[in-house]
Order: structure tokens, then sequence, then C-alpha cells
């Protein structure tokens, strides 16, 4: 199937009161997992690349790697520049061909945020992809950015910041971190209640890895339409290639590992899928 947008993804959800799995993906066995476990599912799905993945392999190579698998697969694919940190990243990812664009301004103030985020959700708009913001702060450490200082989105600026950018989804700062919990997240589900009574468009869950499953559930039950997972399919890949380098310290064929690294991501984006409610619905 050829790759859709995530505007009609996220809008179904929406409707259907569950949640599309958005996954980070580092290599090709990763994108092979995650389709493989997301067509076993019959679920829609989202793969993403941060900007540092973006450096690690180039936009191209995501973008052939991901359409080559959706091609062979029969349900719906998008992929999503996750964190988009520049303007110019963002345009890239466009001509590439990624069918969704974050732009992540959180880190500047509420103005140069919305002034950034308007100008990638004008030009996406043209080429009829959407674009996803974060307000507020994500705790933890994705990619270089590092935000020990997180700040919970304030639903009457969400409302605001939707008016004057346009953007398609957003992400909410609830009380989740990127990385791995010390201890167990505390999720201020009213703010997110309340941010979903103000605001129609769709709204993303960031940091999911380690939170627990029926907290994830709730989060969805008040009205989040996309989770991203990334920290668990980097451990579960690293996991199943040590694991088996430590049993066969002798192999030298990537494909022996490679396979055990996949096997290990697709039990967990399966996983992933029934917390969120998203199989059967492709
Ligand atoms: P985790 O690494 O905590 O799963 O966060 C993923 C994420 O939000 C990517 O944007």
């Amino acid at each position: 199937m050829a790759f859709v947008t995530t505007q009609e993804m996220l809008l179904a959800a929406d409707k259907g009161a569950y949640a599309v799995g958005a996954f980070n993906v580092e290599n090709m066995e990763m994108v092979m997992a995650v389709i493989r476990a997301a067509e076993e599912m019959q679920a829609p799905v989202i793969l993403q690349t941060t900007p540092s993945t973006v450096k690690y392999a180039g936009l191209a190579m995501y973008y052939a790697n991901v359409r080559a698998a959706a091609q062979q697969a029969e349900i719906p694919v998008a992929l999503h520049l996750d964190h988009g940190n520049s303007f110019s990243l963002a345009m890239q990812a466009l001509r590439t061909g990624y069918t969704s664009v974050m732009i992540d301004g959180s880190h500047e103030t509420f103005e140069d945020n919305i002034v950034l985020t308007r100008r990638v959700a004008d030009a996406c708009a043209c080429a009829g992809v959407p674009v996803e913001a974060e307000l507020g702060k994500v705790g933890g450490k994705e990619d270089d950015l590092d935000c020990s200082d997180p700040g919970y989105t304030d639903p009457e600026d969400a409302v605001k910041f939707a008016a004057e950018t346009g953007i398609g989804s957003l992400a909410v700062a609830i009380g989740t971190a990127h990385g791995i919990y010390k201890g167990e997240p505390k999720l201020d589900v009213e703010r997110l209640s309340e941010i979903r009574r103000r605001l129609s468009i769709p709204l993303v869950l960031h940091g999911a890895s380690g939170v627990p499953d029926e907290a994830v559930r709730e989060c969805i039950r008040r009205g989040i339409s996309k989770v991203n997972f990334a920290t668990e399919l980097r451990i579960a890949y690293s996991d199943g290639v040590k694991e088996f380098l430590k049993k066969n310290p002798d192999a030298f064929d990537p494909k022996k590992y490679g396979a055990v690294g996949m096997d290990r991501v697709t039990e967990v984006v399966k996983e992933k899928i029934k917390v969120c409610g998203s199989g059967g619905k492709a």
C-alpha cells in the first residue's frame, strides 16, 4: 500500500477512540520489524525518525526503506519527521516524501514557537502534509534535546497556539519524559482532559516507553490519538543482538543477529499496538 498522511490516520483514531502507534526506527531491520508487526496486527502505523537518526543515514535512506516495506504491506503506513529542529530540515523531509512532519519549537518562547510552527505548517499545507508541533516541554532526553526542566502544556495557550499556527496535531506535555523513567511517571490526566475539551485537533503523547500500559490507555480514553515509542524499541533491538552475540561469540554475519533484533522489535511493537487499540483498524 502507498504511504498515507498522518492526518487521515489520526482523525480516524480520534473518531474511533483508539490511538495510532508511532515507532522510532534507526535502521532497516527496525523498519521491517515495525511494518511486520503492524501487518500481523492489521494496524495503521507511523514510522518516525529524529534529526540524529536522519544524520546517521539520511532522509532518503529511511524514505526508501520505509516505502519499500510499505509497498509490500496491505496496511496504511505514514513516515513522520519526529522532533524536526529547523525549518530547513522540515522542508527537506517534505521534499524527500515524508508524509508527516513535526516541528519542535517547544524550547523557544511561546511567540517564537508560533512563528516557526506557522512557517512550517504553511509550507507543508501546500503539499497536503500535516504538521505536529509541541507546546510545553516533554521531559527527559530525546535526540540532542535535553529537557531537565519540563513544563506542562497550558490548555488556554494550546487553543491559541493551534488557532495561530494551523497545525494538524499537538504534542502535549502532561508529565511523560523521553528515555527511561527512574520511578513511575505521574501523569496530569486532568490537564489532558481539559486540553481535549477545548481543542479538537488530534493530540499526541510523547515519551511512552516505560509508561504503564493502563496509564497509556487512560490517556487514549482522554483524547490521545498518537502515541510515540522509541526507547523500548531501541532496547529490544540491542538486547536481541547482544544476547545472540553472547551465545555465539564467533558469529560474523549481520543477518544472523539482525534477525534476532528484528524479532524482538516485532514483539514489542505488537504489544504496543494492543495497548493503543489500533489492531484491526487498518
Ligand atoms: P520514548 O523514547 O520515551 O519512547 O519517547 C519516544 C518519543 O516520544 C519520540 O518522540
